[in-house]
């Protein structure tokens, strides 16, 4: 069992501990001044095998504000992965010379598997398609600030509901709240996977689905678009299909509540039209600046041992048994526990959470 306090999913996390991050990123909104030595002396590695502007500038934007320094690469080919080196020796290497690990990696629950070895606190920032934690963190701060509330809210979300992490992460986060209902806005190929509905509904909250935004808009109280993830498509034909299937204008503006907030966890490609970012609704970029706030939150939350998550492994090791998902990082890193949870008669990988 790690002996750190590593943020990889943020159900490893009590609502108190997640409320303690939110409000002290509140604080440090208003007195910015009274964090800018909080974190002197401490070293923050940021290692992103994928490419990344806003996560990782933000990163370092926060560890920056408080005080500390940075190391990393934010790419591989000019670092020892180019020579082979696996995930477990980089994170091993690199985690005895940082006090905190921030990792982007391409395989679903790479951040989980460099936080099995590591010798500091690995925080998630995106393992492939599966979840996003830290922004949902800035998602919550933003409908905090924005809002006044993280309960009874109607949500909406739309576009690549499929590859896109920051949904996965966001909508088990909201559906921790009481009240919250959600509708689901994609194509037929792109819904939502079903081990998220089931954790929707198993927390008590209800969700629809929807293939417009015309017809979802009207009642919502925030719109979280999204783009399509086109990386993570098998063919370039498979992603002209879905491109351009959902774009929010000033015309569907029209119809959406006075009081409704759009986010986005940005990079945009054209599922918001830029003639919307005028409107006062229009909350995408201050969201990103949110990011930091609440990064430097988390940052001290971890350093300061204010939290406590869950182990890290919840399932039992079956020796015999190899998750399918060729995404998962089992399938690049041999050596990896097979472990897995139960959920009924259905055995699902402790890593990218695929039902075997
Ligand atoms: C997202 C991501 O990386 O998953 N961006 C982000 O974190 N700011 C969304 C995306 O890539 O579409």
């Amino acid at each position: 069992m790690s002996a750190y306090e590593h943020l990889i999913d943020l159900d490893d996390y009590s609502d108190e501990d997640l409320d303690s991050i939110v409000t002290l990123a509140q604080d440090i909104v208003k007195y910015p001044r009274s964090y800018s030595e909080r974190c002197g002396g401490k070293i923050m590695a940021t290692l992103f095998y994928e490419p990344s502007t806003r996560t990782q500038m933000s990163f370092q934007t926060a560890m920056l504000k408080l005080g500390g320094t940075l190391i990393g690469f934010d790419n591989p080919s000019v670092s020892s992965v180019a020579k082979g080196e696996n995930l477990k020796d980089t994170t091993k290497i690199v985690s005895g010379y940082a006090d905190i690990l921030v990792m982007r990696n391409p395989f679903e629950g790479s951040a989980k598997a460099a936080a099995l070895t590591a010798c500091c606190p690995i925080i998630n920032a995106g393992d492939g398609g599966h979840l996003h934690p830290t922004q949902t963190l800035t998602d919550m701060l933003t409908l905090k600030m924005e809002k006044g509330r993280l309960d009874h809210l109607k949500i909406g979300v739309c576009g690549d509901l499929m590859n896109g992490r920051t949904v996965h992460s966001l909508l088990k986060a909201l559906s921790c709240y009481e009240g919250n209902e959600f509708v689901l806005i994609s194509t037929k190929e792109l819904r939502l996977p079903d081990y998220i509905k089931d954790i929707i509904t198993k927390r008590g909250c209800k969700y629809t689905e929807a293939f417009s935004i015309e017809e979802a808009v009207g009642d919502l109280d925030m719109l979280y678009m999204t783009r399509i993830q086109r990386e993570r498509f098998a063919s370039e034909e498979e992603y002209d299909r879905q491109k351009n299937v959902y774009i929010l204008d000033t015309d569907k503006m029209a119809k959406a509540p006075k009081d409704m907030i759009v986010l986005h966890p940005l990079p945009r490609v054209d599922e918001i039209a830029s003639e919307v970012d005028d409107d006062p609704r229009a909350l995408y970029f201050k969201q990103a600046h949110y990011g930091v706030y609440v990064r430097m939150a988390l940052i001290i939350s971890i350093l300061e041992n204010r939290i406590h998550p869950l182990p890290l492994l919840k399932g039992e090791i079956i020796k015999d048994k190899h998750c399918h998902n060729p995404k998962c990082i089992t399938s690049t890193e041999p050596y990896l526990p097979n472990s897995f949870k139960r959920s009924g008669d259905a055995l699902v990988c402790d890593y990218c959470d695929s039902k075997l």
